[in-house]
C-alpha cells in the first residue's frame, strides 16, 4: 500500500494537516468497517452466551487477539487487552506484591504514564531510583547496569521517547537483563506501529501498546504483553465476572491471563478494530513504514533546524517519528494555534505529559516544545508546508 492509498482510507487527512500521530492517529475505513460489522451483525457480549450470534461475538475478539499477538511476535495467551498503554503500565504497577525496600529503575525521559504510577509506590516503601539520559535524551544501558543491585525488582524504558522521539537502547538494555533476577518493562507508545517490535527477541517481562497510535487502532484500545516464561506474579488490577473459574459465598477462584485481567464487558468492538488495524499495518508492511518515518523525519529534522530562530532537540541520528522544536520569543502553545489557524496544521505544544524530560532537555522553563509527529499518511509536501510555515512565522517575529 502507498501513501496515497492509506489517506483514502482516512479522509479527515483532506481536510488538515495531521501531525500529531505521537497523541493518536486518524482510524482506517477497514478498521472503522469491521467495528461497523459487529454493530450491525452480532452486537453480543463475549464469553457469556450460548447463543450463535455471542459465540460469533468471543470468536471474533478471539481471532483480533491473535491477530495482534501475530504482529508482534508472541503467542494470544500473551495478550492482555487494556483501554489503553496507561492501563498497561498500571496492571503491572499495581499487580506485582512489592516489598520494602524494593528498588524500581526509571529513566528520566519517561511519559508520565510511565513515572508517576511507579513514583506512587514511595509510599510502600519502593525505592524510584531515575537514572539520567544524555544531552540528546538518549539513556546509556551502563547507566542501567550501574544503577543495578541486589534490591532492584523491575527496570523500565520507553522504546521512543515521546517529547523529542530519541530512540532508547531497550535491547541493550534487555541483554543486561536477560541474567537478572529483574523484571523488565518497555513502554511501546511511541514504537508499536512504527518500528518493527518483535517480542520473542526483546525478551521483556511486560510490554504496554496503545492500540489508537501507531498501530491505526480506535481509541480506547490499547494491550498489556505479558510473557508466559515470566516469573512474575501479578494480580489483576480489577476482579469480577470473567475473572473467576469458580465461586462460592466465601471464595473464588481466579481463572489463567489473560481472562484474569479482563474483568466484565469489554470494549469488544473496539479490540476487534484494533486486530482489523494490526492487519491493517501489517498490510503497508513494517520496513515501509520505517523507511519512510526516517526519511520524512530526517527532513524535518534539517528544515526546522535551518529556520534561523528555532531550536531542535535530540540528534538527528537518533530520533524517530516526531520532531520537537521551539521557536525563540514564541510561546510553544501560541505557534501551535498559529500553525492551525493559517495553514490547518495540527501539532502538539507544551509539556507533552513529560515534564521531567522537558526539564532534562532545557525546554521545560520555555513552556515546553511545539511537537510534530508523523506516520506513514503523511507527505514530504506536509512537511514542507510546516517548514516553509515556521519559517514565515519566525521571520514575522523578528521583526
Ligand atoms: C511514551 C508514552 N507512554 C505512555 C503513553 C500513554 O498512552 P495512552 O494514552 O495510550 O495511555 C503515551 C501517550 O502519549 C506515551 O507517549
Amino acid at each position: 500500500m502507498k501513501t496515497t492509498d492509506v489517506r483514502r482510507d482516512m479522509p479527515l487527512l483532506d481536510k488538515v494537516i495531521y501531525l500529531d500521530a505521537a497523541s493518536t492517529t486518524p482510524t482506517p475505513k477497514p478498521v472503522i468497517e469491521s467495528m461497523n460489522n459487529y454493530f450491525y451483525n452480532y452486537n453480543a457480549n463475549t464469553g457469556r452466551g450460548a447463543y450463535r450470534m455471542a459465540i460469533r461475538a468471543t470468536q471474533e475478539l478471539e481471532l483480533a487477539r491473535k491477530k495482534i499477538a501475530k504482529f508482534v511476535n508472541s503467542d494470544p495467551q500473551e495478550i492482555i487487552f487494556t483501554k489503553n498503554a496507561t492501563e498497561s503500565i498500571n496492571i503491572v504497577v499495581r499487580g506485582i506484591k512489592w516489598n520494602k525496600g524494593d528498588k524500581i529503575i526509571v529513566s528520566n525521559m519517561e511519559h508520565h504514564s510511565n513515572l508517576v504510577p511507579w513514583l506512587n509506590l514511595q509510599d510502600q516503601g519502593v525505592e524510584i531510583k531515575i537514572i539520567k539520559a544524555d544531552e540528546n535524551g538518549v539513556i546509556d544501558p551502563g547507566e542501567v547496569e550501574k544503577t543495578l543491585d541486589d534490591h532492584t525488582r523491575l527496570v523500565t524504558i520507553t522504546h521512543i521517547n515521546n517529547s523529542i522521539g530519541s530512540v532508547q537502547p531497550v535491547n541493550e538494555i534487555s541483554k543486561i537483563l536477560e541474567d537478572q533476577n529483574v523484571f523488565y518493562l518497555v513502554d511501546a507508545a511511541q514504537s508499536a506501529g512504527h518500528i518493527n517490535i518483535d517480542l520473542k527477541k526483546l525478551k521483556a517481562d511486560f510490554v504496554a501498546f496503545p492500540g489508537h497510535k501507531g498501530l491505526l487502532g480506535p481509541v480506547g484500545t490499547g494491550f498489556l504483553y505479558y510473557a508466559r516464561d515470566s516469573y512474575a506474579e501479578l494480580n489483576p488490577l480489577n476482579l469480577g465476572g470473567s475473572t473467576v473459574e469458580n465461586v462460592t459465598q466465601k471464595n473464588f477462584e481466579l481463572t489463567e491471563s489473560p481472562a484474569c485481567f479482563e474483568a466484565g464487558t469489554q470494549n469488544i468492538a473496539g479490540y476487534i478494530g484494533l486486530g482489523s488495524a494490526t492487519n491493517y499495518v501489517g498490510r503497508i508492511g513494517m520496513s515501509k513504514i520505517e523507511r519512510h518515518s526516517k526519511k520524512m523525519t530526517k527532513i524535518m529534522y534539517q528544515e526546522i533546524q535551518d529556520i534561523e530562530n528555532a531550536h531542535v532537540y535530540g540528534s538527528p541520528e537518533n530520533i524517530y517519528g516526531i520532531v520537537s522544536f521551539n521557536i525563540d520569543n514564541i510561546n510553544p502553545h501560541d505557534l501551535a494555534k498559529i500553525l492551525d489557524e493559517i495553514k490547518f496544521i495540527c501539532v502538539r505544544s507544551g509539556f507533552h505529559c513529560a515534564m521531567p524530560s522537558l526539564r532534562h532537555m532545557g525546554a521545560y522553563q520555555l513552556g515546553g516544545t511545539v511537537r510534530a509527529s508523523i506516520h506513514y499518511y503523511n507527505t514530504r509536501e506536509e512537511i514542507e508546508i510546516l517548514c516553509e510555515t515556521l519559517q514565515d512565522v519566525s521571520k514575522l517575529i523578528e521583526t
